[in-house]
């Protein structure tokens, strides 16, 4: 029997306290489309975040800030097409949250209503914490992200490690309490050093998701593309590919141009 076949039991929220619990890693990627969620379908992800890096993958814009929330919500309805086993999240984009509760409700329930099982928001100010924690009482689960948050690069300055200095560790222990304590269920930390991330975690009772902070928090997720290896310029630090699709697609595409060219490209 090929791993293929195997069926697995439906990934739930509650999962992932046991997980952290039993110290078993969580595994997250993102998706955007049905045809890679139908391949992550057979694999055996625990997590499918539709993210807001849709802006920068599937748009090619050179930030997050354009995406909409419509646009959030066709993307979902794609990936739940081909998706039932991992939990899927859905990003709350820029300006979705925070401005008031009843739009932020508006918001997160039309990610929900297009198959997300969760949302995720950025962020920890007083006025989200607060709005996490109504969502969170009215059935929605939330999943934080804090350090480097995409949404904020102009205030924070550009795509930079989080969490140098003492007083921006203090203020990350912080905010991961708070969100923890408005509710959420799992914390992203992204591009934290991973000394703090390894100290978040440890003092967090819910799990923390790490990208670019090391490999001591309690999962992990990357960006599908880019672990795939579809721009092979594009290689931060931290990312491993774990193929090399730019090579091998250019290849396949420039044989069948050469097929074409030659009158054989199809089968007869
Ligand atoms: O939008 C996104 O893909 C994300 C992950 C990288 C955590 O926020």
């Amino acid at each position: 029997m090929s791993i293929i076949d195997k069926k697995r039991k439906k990934v739930r929220i509650h999962d992932f306290l046991e997980m952290k619990k039993k110290g078993v890693k969580i595994s997250a990627i993102t998706c955007y489309d049905a045809s890679f969620a139908r391949l992550i379908e057979l694999s055996k992800m625990d997590i499918v975040l539709v993210g807001d890096s849709l802006g920068n993958v599937i748009q090619g814009k050179n930030s997050t800030l354009p995406v909409t929330v419509k646009q959030m919500s066709y993307h979902i309805k794609c990936v739940r097409n081909s998706l039932q086993t991992p939990l899927l999240i859905g990003d709350m984009p820029f300006l979705s949250v925070g401005i008031s509760i009843k739009e932020t409700m508006e918001n997160a329930g039309l990610l929900m209503q297009s198959g997300a099982e969760a949302v995720k928001i950025e962020g920890a100010t007083s006025e989200i914490c607060e709005q996490i924690n109504h969502l969170t009482r009215h059935g929605i689960p939330v999943m934080g992200h804090i350090g480097l948050m995409p949404q904020s690069v102009h205030a924070l300055g550009g795509y930079k490690i989080q969490g140098k200095n003492e007083s921006d560790k203090k203020r990350l222990l912080k905010e991961a309490k708070l969100l923890q304590n408005a509710g959420c269920f799992a914390i992203v930390l992204e591009l934290i050093t991973p000394n703090l991330a390894e100290e978040l975690s440890k003092a967090l009772k819910i799990p923390t998701i790490g990208i670019g902070s090391g490999n001591h928090c309690d999962g992990n997720i990357l960006v599908l593309q880019d672990m795939l290896g579809m721009n092979k310029n594009f290689k931060p630090k931290f990312l491993k590919h774990y193929l090399e699709l730019e090579e091998s697609i250019v290849h396949s595409l420039d044989n069948y141009c050469n097929d074409v060219v030659n009158k054989i490209s199809e089968n007869e």
